[in-house]
């Protein structure tokens, strides 16, 4: 079977016209529905879009403004264009129809020629529009996709240098992701959350290996260096354009919720969500596995660690969400 040139909704309350548009558009190939008012219109539209629609303006009931208002107040309809057939010529009342959201307009009586070109030209614009938003979407997904293995190849960099901690950026992104959708934050953060979850601790890419490494306490001179990483994490990455707020998270990320964290004090709501959620998952990750200098302390050990500090040190909503995830839900961090 032919692929019909388009699906067209032709709507007039006078049947003779009605049967008048439906006959030329037919001729020419295209499928056309009629409908002999606004509320069958409406409703043939929403069961199955049409990819245009032809609208007459005077009508009893729902005239055509209104009809052409509530296509374009559904989401469904939002994009089908609507040409007004009409033998309105008054200026203000085309105004008005192209401030609803109408294409274009034809005015009764029509020639057939040009009625079939306007209707060809926007059944066009329209496909190219389409086609064009879906080349859009995959050129984004693909560019995503990129960033993200971009951004895991520069986090396994650090930690080639740190082998003990091998994985725990990613284990940390895992993790704060999923308290994130424990949290019922929209996925578009969440997405963000994980990214910075895997950079976390690039500024330790200025920190010297051997103190990275030491097993044992550090002297208060080679904290404070430690502690540079937030900075230096943030200098690094704060000059790329991330939609999320990438620099800021890491910058916070040992921030703790009564002001005792570094390196600016931040309290409670001042320090970004995406870093107090960033923190606890940071914290648990830390505490499960194993370093240089002792063994994994196990998972009910960290969230012991989580409840005598919440409210405190973590945001008491993020730790009872991470709480929920191990104990009632049966979550483990990835390998
Ligand atoms: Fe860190």
């Amino acid at each position: 079977m032919m692929k019909s040139k388009g699906n067209i909704l032709a709507v007039d309350d006078t049947p003779a016209s009605l049967k008048l548009l439906s006959d030329i558009l037919k001729e020419e190939g295209y499928e056309v529905r009629s409908a002999i008012n606004g509320e069958l219109a409406l409703h043939s539209a929403t069961h199955n879009r049409p990819e245009l629609v032809l609208l007459d303006i005077r009508m009893p009931g729902m005239d055509g403004f209104e009809l052409c208002r509530r296509l374009k107040a559904q989401p469904q309809t939002r994009d089908v264009p609507v040409i007004f057939v009409s033998a309105i010529s008054d200026t203000v009342e085309k105004v008005q129809g192209f401030e609803l959201g109408a294409v274009d307009f034809v005015t009764k009586p029509y020639q057939r020629e040009e009625l079939l070109a306007r209707v060809r030209t926007h059944l066009e614009v329209d496909r190219l529009r389409n086609h064009l938003e879906e080349r859009v979407a995959e050129r984004t997904q693909k560019l995503k996709t990129s960033l993200l293995d971009f951004i895991a190849a520069i986090a396994s960099t650090v930690e080639m240098r740190d082998p003990y901690t091998a994985g725990h950026q990613r284990r940390v992104a895992s993790l704060a992701a999923a308290i994130a959708r424990e949290l019922k934050l929209p996925e578009d953060q969440t997405e963000g959350l994980y990214l910075a979850g895997l950079v976390h601790d690039l500024g330790k890419i200025r920190i010297p290996a051997e103190i990275l490494c030491k097993p044992g306490r550090l002297t208060a001179l080679e904290f404070g260096l430690i502690q540079e990483h937030s900075n230096t994490g943030y200098d690094i990455l704060k000059p790329i354009d991330f939609p999320w707020p990438i620099a800021q998270t890491v910058l916070q990320h040992h921030e703790r919720q009564d002001g005792s964290g570094y390196p600016h004090g931040l309290k409670g709501e001042a320090i970004l969500l995406e870093a107090r959620i960033l923190a606890v998952a940071d914290v648990v990750e830390a505490m499960v596995s194993h370093r240089p200098y002792r063994a994994g302390l196990g998972v009910e050990v960290a969230l012991e660690e989580i409840t005598r500090h919440k409210g405190t040190l973590y945001d008491p909503e993020v730790v009872n969400a991470c709480l929920s995830m191990f104990r009632e839900q049966g979550y483990s961090l990835p390998a």
